[in-house]
């Protein structure tokens, strides 16, 4: 496994690996990697010849209040894991390579409408940076496959729609979330949890998998349950920042002709946001 941090020996690579007519898939990361990273790799061994992993904690995502300084650096622990699994290589490249004209000067993609609601209103700007920076990874590995973890099912949706937008000639992979025994999603923030609120975060998804039921068994009075839900997790120590059921297809609010929708859900224990969703298929 190589591990390079300069994106002129990513080019160069990537070169050699066209001459070779080998297929490339690609997993962004920003590292401090859990089992839910290690799945997208293992996903991403399974459908090309060589698999490249990126380690970049992004500033460009991160809001003024914040965890971008004191997001975790494991880095010789991420090599160990993704060398365990077969990775062909880890590119690490610094901010200065990748925003050289300054953060101030950077060129955006921003993807309309979807980028704006549920995470992208309490997090203005978030997705913005996040299409940003895997648009240049696109840029730089040029691959033939991406994958991403569907805990993160809006930034899937705004990544799917770039490629669709920027016809983008690539196939990207959602891979299901990876949780704990107790059900909590893993997360690089789940680090930061004191060992109380490692206590009652999986309220989170045993709320998230109530509502599921609700919705399963028939009841359309979305409001009274999201607001019976909210009530039982701020209770519990939570602040909920939201909790949403959508059309799985758009993340718009629900109309009758939807098969499938989506319980989305963030909330606060301490300074940690954790999020979670769960797609419910409905019987028509
Ligand atoms: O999901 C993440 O870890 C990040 O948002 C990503 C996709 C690596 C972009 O920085």
């Amino acid at each position: 496994m190589q591990v390079i941090k300069e994106v002129q020996a990513l080019r160069e690579l990537r070169r050699c690996w066209q001459m070779e007519a080998k297929t490339i898939a690609f997993v962004p990361t920003m590292g401090n990697l859990h089992e839910g990273h290690i799945q997208l790799a293992k996903e991403a061994k399974k459908v090309a010849d060589i698999v490249v992993v990126s380690i970049f904690v992004n500033p460009l995502q991160f809001g003024p209040d914040e965890d971008l300084d004191s997001y975790p650096k494991t880095l010789q622990q991420d090599q160990e894991a993704l060398e365990a699994v077969g990775v062909d290589l880890i590119f690490t490249p610094s901010a200065k390579a990748i925003y050289s004209r300054g953060l101030e000067n950077q060129t955006f993609v921003e993807v309309p409408g979807i980028s704006y609601m549920i995470c992208g209103a309490s997090r203005p700007g978030h997705f913005r940076g996040v299409a940003t920076i895997v648009c240049k990874l696109f840029n730089m590995v040029q691959p033939n496959h991406a994958f991403f973890g569907e805990k993160d099912f809006q930034q899937l949706q705004v990544i799917r729609a770039m490629v669709t937008d920027l016809s983008m000639n690539l196939q990207i992979h959602g891979v299901p979330t990876v949780r704990e025994s107790d059900g909590l999603a893993m997360s690089s923030r789940n680090n930061y949890l004191t060992t109380d609120q490692r206590a009652i975060a999986p309220q989170l998804y045993e709320n998230m998998m109530q509502i599921v039921d609700k919705v399963e068994l028939g009841r359309r009075d979305f409001s009274i349950i999201i607001k019976e839900h909210k009530q039982r997790l701020n209770d519990a120590g939570f602040k909920v920042d939201y909790i949403e059921i959508r059309s799985a297809d758009n993340l718009l609010q629900p109309g009758h002709e939807d098969e499938e929708l989506v319980v989305l859900m963030a909330a606060f224990l301490g300074k940690t946001r954790l999020i979670d969703n769960c797609c419910i298929r409905l019987n028509s």
